[in-house]
């Protein structure tokens, strides 16, 4: 079988790539226009973008760091093992909090014993694109007078309660890079509702570097590629020599940037399709799940009442590894490609002053060998999710 289901993908056409050339030929400041469109998507009062997720948060912290002298953030063990490196550039020190079993978020329950008078901030993530209640950091916040960033890097458009995930705590981050719900293969964007966040936040990233005309001048190749690659009949042809760059290495470093209008007027199209693409997610990823719930092998994360999720991707965390492989190596004969988020918590990545002879959070360890991930984007065919509900059937017998 030729045809592949890759692991991430946005439909994005020649035509639509082609139009962000329009950004070399005027005067015109897409990046604004982008930023007060996700704002207003948001419901936020300002958003700002950036060349990364990463960035995004950087500046965030440095803009915290001129209001306290705090120096803690608090992220959970089992997430992006790269979240540690804004904090440490911006000179701050990432303290970890357990993962949970049942959203494979933030254990909130922990929160309350990690926090301290010298927390500066925690990120509550929306792994996965799902949602979930932040009412316990929003709490200990306030008591305890620290910042929130809710970090929705895979959740834009989730809401809960009605209101956007994002716009719940202090900050909202977004991340556009490959693999996100939209993306212009790479950027970020910041969102507040404080003036006085927000009058920071833009004298930090306007001192940000510019990107470079061969950074620009490679955006709109790679992102040809990527949209021509994530096609599953081009995936299942070209898989070989598109599989060394599916492996995240880990890095030490990245770098702080501004980002570009070629991307930001891709990014305006884009958003206009943001909750037409969430929705056809969101019913792939339903009828999966919905299928899938009962099965004794594996757990799936909760779905929070009056929560939409996204699904960014649908995970699952098997209770053996042994039949994780199976099941990846199944769907692949199948057609369908599974990705491995994360295959260690963060303390066993960096040195982190954590002693890693102790295990200090055994949900987080748990989750990281035993998660996968399974596509929910627009090119997965009724057909595939057929093929994926007869697998994990084979598996429960
Ligand atoms: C939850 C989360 N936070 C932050 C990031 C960093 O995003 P970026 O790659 O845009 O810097 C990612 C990217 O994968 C992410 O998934």
């Amino acid at each position: 079988m030729i045809k592949k289901i890759p692991t991430t993908a946005v439909p994005l056409s020649i035509f639509e790539i082609a139009k962000g050339f329009r950004s070399f030929l005027s005067q015109k400041r897409y990046i604004g226009e982008f930023e007060k469109n996700f704002a207003r998507y948001m419901g936020s009062e300002h958003a700002f973008a950036f060349n990364s997720c990463t960035t995004s948060i950087y500046i965030f912290l440095k803009a915290l760091k001129r209001l306290s002298n705090k120096l803690e953030v608090v992220i959970p063990a089992y997430t992006v093992p790269t979240l540690v490196l804004p904090i440490l550039k911006a000179g701050l020190k990432p303290r970890l909090c357990e993962s949970s079993l049942d959203t494979f978020n933030m254990d909130f329950d922990y929160l309350a014993d990690v926090v301290n008078d010298n927390t500066l901030c925690v990120l509550p993530i929306y792994h996965f694109g799902f949602p979930y209640n932040i009412d316990i950091p929003l709490r200990l916040a306030s008591e305890k007078n620290f910042f929130t960033l809710e970090d929705a890097a895979q959740a834009p458009g989730a809401t809960l309660n009605g209101q956007k995930v994002g716009t719940l705590g202090d900050a909202g981050c977004f991340s556009l890079c490959r693999g996100k719900n939209f993306s212009t293969v790479s950027g970020g964007m910041l969102i507040t509702d404080s003036d006085e966040l927000a009058t920071i936040i833009r004298e930090e990233r306007d001192r940000l570097p510019r990107q470079n005309l061969t950074f620009k001048l490679t955006i709109p190749l790679i992102l040809t590629v990527y949209s021509l690659v994530t096609r599953p009949f081009n995936y299942g042809l070209f898989y070989r020599l598109i599989a060394p760059f599916k492996h995240n290495t880990i890095h030490e470093s990245f770098d702080a940037i501004q980002y570009s209008d070629f991307q930001a007027s891709i990014g305006i199209d884009l958003l206009k399709k943001l909750d037409k693409f969430n929705e056809i997610r969101r019913t792939k990823g339903m009828a999966l799940y919905e299928a899938l719930k009962g099965n004794e092998q594996i757990l799936l994360p909760k779905i929070t009442e009056n929560s939409t999720p996204v699904f960014n991707h649908l995970p699952l965390v098997f209770k053996e590894v042994k039949s994780m492989e199976w099941v990846q190596q199944e769907l692949w004969k199948r057609g369908i490609d599974t990705g491995r988020m994360y295959r260690k918590p963060v303390h066993h990545l960096y040195d982190l002053g954590y002693d890693r002879e102790k295990e200090l959070f055994p949900n987080a360890l748990s989750i990281a060998e035993k998660l996968i991930t399974v596509p929910t984007h627009p090119y997965l065919d009724d057909e595939s999710i057929e093929k994926i509900i007869d697998v994990f059937k084979r598996l429960d017998t």
